[in-house]
């Protein structure tokens, strides 16, 4: 069974679900601790809330390396020398490659109720689709965009008078703290996969033992 301890959040943006990661940590019971913060981008909230927090950071941009497959392997190499036990993505708007998914285990956080919406728009796609509710996914990331095995999920209803901003905004305070709640469990309590099927701490499923 896999333990969490040790966390890299990689961020892409404002970083309020690594804010929650970082707040929760602060007490010593929540069983794990942000030990770095990495991102694909210079300039965003999120790196400035971890330097705050006086938390390491680190930046790999694509467009500094020849290759795809060199930013992989650069940012592979930068999450390791921190020695995570649980990679979280948190709006990290990048794809990982396998030299990251095949050393760590990598949560991903994502504001619809997969398998629907996954990609870069979740909000918008549910939106655009009218689907009279929506939510988040935290599930363990795969090669695929937002095809993993999922964790937890929570539904949030969409109102009539949602705008994509209004609607994120009441997904993102759902997905704080889900996450939160599944890094902290995952931390304390393990996890096990078996195919799709995730299970934290000896959760037995029904099934007989
Ligand atoms: C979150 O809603 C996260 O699910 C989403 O970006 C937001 C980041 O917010 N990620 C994706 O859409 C990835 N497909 P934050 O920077 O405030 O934590």
């Amino acid at each position: 069974m896999s333990k969490a301890g040790r966390l890299v959040v990689l961020v892409s943006g404002s970083g309020t679900n690594l804010q929650a990661l970082l707040d929760a940590s602060a007490d010593p019971s929540y069983g794990a601790r942000v030990v770095a913060v990495g991102a694909d981008r210079d300039g965003i909230e999120g790196l400035a809330r971890a330097s705050k927090a006086e938390v390491p950071t680190f930046v790999e941009k694509l467009r500094d390396y020849g290759t795809r497959a060199d930013w992989d392997a650069a940012i592979a190499a930068k999450i390791a020398s921190y020695e995570p036990d649980l990679v979280v993505s948190a709006g990290f708007m990048k794809i990982l490659g396998a030299p990251t998914l095949d050393a760590f285990p990598v949560l991903n956080t994502h504001p619809a109720l997969l398998p629907s919406f996954p990609g870069a728009h979740g909000v918008r796609d549910a939106l655009a689709h009218g689907v009279k509710v929506t939510g988040c996914t935290v599930m363990l990331a795969d090669s695929g965009i937002d095809t993993g095995p999922i964790v937890a999920q929570e539904a949030v209803p969409v109102r009539p008078e949602d705008d994509e901003a209004e609607l994120h905004e009441r997904i993102k305070t759902v997905e704080r703290r889900l996450l939160v709640d599944i890094v902290g469990r995952m931390a304390r309590e393990g996890w096990t996969v078996s195919g799709r099927i995730v299970r934290i701490g000896n959760q037995s499923g029904g099934e007989s033992t």
